[in-house]
């Protein structure tokens, strides 16, 4: 037996059915907002990738070369490839452009319940916005969605890697050793991260006051400590946040991410009901447009683990309604099969879910199959009734059957057989 890699999943149809209502949720979500569709290519050259993802990012990344030598990724993410779009197809669209997309996306980690080497991300990008406003609203949509998939435990942790960077430039750590601390900090290494600034010359005091800063959390009030532009600029998004009736949020200095792009505000959700791998969407603002060739055009964006996302709304309570079909088409004998196919396809040509036996079965072995695939109605097709223009309809949850005329059927099984 070939096995599937580890880290990856089949799909049963259950399955697939709960996570495309997943999907039109969040669809049905982002279209409201004004959010546009888009799909970018699964496999990307590698080099989108280096240039500003950060160390996490490429050690776990799928790396081959292609038959013409050409080094090639599959995508870890969503944000470089939608940005690459951007500068060489999308920049003439009117700005803000503001896109999703709901695609798998590749990390070699070492697997665990929700975390998985192929996984979906639900990504969301505002694209030329620079106003609080657009990063509130990311957040605003971000905490929708999680009310919508009936979260009620979770938390909002809001920061700003743009004041964390200032501190370090103040303090003379050359921009790109800055990085390194950002991903000591992501990882809660506060000593570590320390000593890294005192390593490079810095004043013990000094380097305490920066990590001290990352420390600082709590309600909106913790920022009256900090001053300046990029403060007012946090102030104002969470100011809005709260008038928008938000409760989840808080104030969390020490969320700087694990990607390297991002300069303003940044956040990340969790839902702690999942245990170690808690956090369900990451994001902030950014601007890659200039590396990848294109002008400056600052943007701010999200991504939910779409598979994360889906076990804590299980966890929470939500059940995806139970797949069924509408009718399940059978014949008595093989004479009448054409007629059972015909039918079938009359009832799939007035929008009715329908099934017909493809198996020859008889009554008994159709119905407990209609059964199984929890079909509303059995059609029987018997060659008497067939003589008169009718076929029997059955009821499967009441057992009940009626002779009726063909073309009634659409009719009586869309009325729930009345
Ligand atoms: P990220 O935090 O690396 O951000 O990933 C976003 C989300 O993907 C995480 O919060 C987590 O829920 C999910 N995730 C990450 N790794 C795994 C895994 N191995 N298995 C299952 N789920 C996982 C980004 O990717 C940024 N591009 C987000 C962004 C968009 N920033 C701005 N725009």
């Amino acid at each position: 037996m070939i096995q599937r890699l580890k880290g990856t999943r089949d799909f049963s149809p259950e399955e697939m059915s709960k996570r495309r209502r997943l999907e039109s949720i969040l669809r049905e979500i982002s279209l409201r907002y004004g959010f546009r569709e888009i799909q970018t290519p699964v496999i990307e050259s590698s080099e989108l990738f280096v240039l500003k993802s950060g160390p996490g990012i490429l050690e776990e990344m799928y790396v081959f070369k292609d038959k013409g030598g050409r080094e090639i990724a599959l995508r870890p993410e969503l944000t470089a490839p939608i940005i690459r779009f951007f500068v060489n197809e999308l920049s003439n669209y009117p700005l803000p452009l503001k896109v999703f997309c709901i695609s798998p996306v590749f990390r070699y980690e070492e697997p665990q319940s929700g975390r998985y080497r192929e996984f979906v991300q639900y990504d969301v990008e505002t694209i030329g916005a620079e106003t609080p406003e657009a990063d509130a609203e990311l957040l605003i949509l971000a905490s929708d969605i999680c009310s919508k998939a009936g979260l009620k435990n979770i938390r909002i942790r809001i920061g700003h890697v743009g004041i964390i960077r200032e501190k370090l430039d103040e303090a003379g750590v050359p921009a790109e050793r800055q990085s390194e601390f950002l991903h000591l900090m992501d990882r809660k290494k506060q000593d570590e991260a320390s000593k890294f600034l005192t390593d490079l010359g810095i004043a013990r005091d000094v380097a305490d006051s920066i990590v001290g800063v990352c420390q600082i959390s709590g309600g909106a009030g913790v920022l009256d400590s900090l001053k300046g532009e990029r403060a007012d600029y946090m102030k104002k998004v969470i100011s809005i946040l709260k008038s928008s009736g938000n409760r989840f949020f808080q104030v969390d200095m020490g969320v700087v991410r694990g990607l390297d792009y991002y300069t303003g505000v940044v956040f990340e959700i969790d839902a702690p009901d999942l245990g170690a791998e808690k956090q369900i969407c990451g994001g902030g603002s950014y601007s890659l447009s200039r590396l990848f060739g294109g002008t400056y055009v600052p943007s701010t964006g999200f991504a939910f683990g779409f598979d994360r996302l889906l076990i804590a709304m299980e966890k929470a309570g939500w059940k995806a309604e139970k797949e069924h079909i509408d009718a399940f088409v059978l014949a008595v004998s093989a004479g009448e099969s054409g007629k059972m196919m015909e039918i079938a396809a009359m009832l799939r040509d007035n929008g009715i879910i329908t099934e017909a036996d493809l198996m020859g079965r008889n009554i008994s072995k159709g119905l407990k199959y209609a059964a199984a695939r929890n079909a509303s109605f059995a059609v029987i097709v018997g060659s008497k009734e067939m003589a008169a223009g009718k076929v029997t309809l059955r009821n499967m949850k009441s057992g009940k059957q009626v002779e009726t005329e063909t073309s009634l059927l659409p009719e009586l099984i869309k009325k729930g057989g009345k």
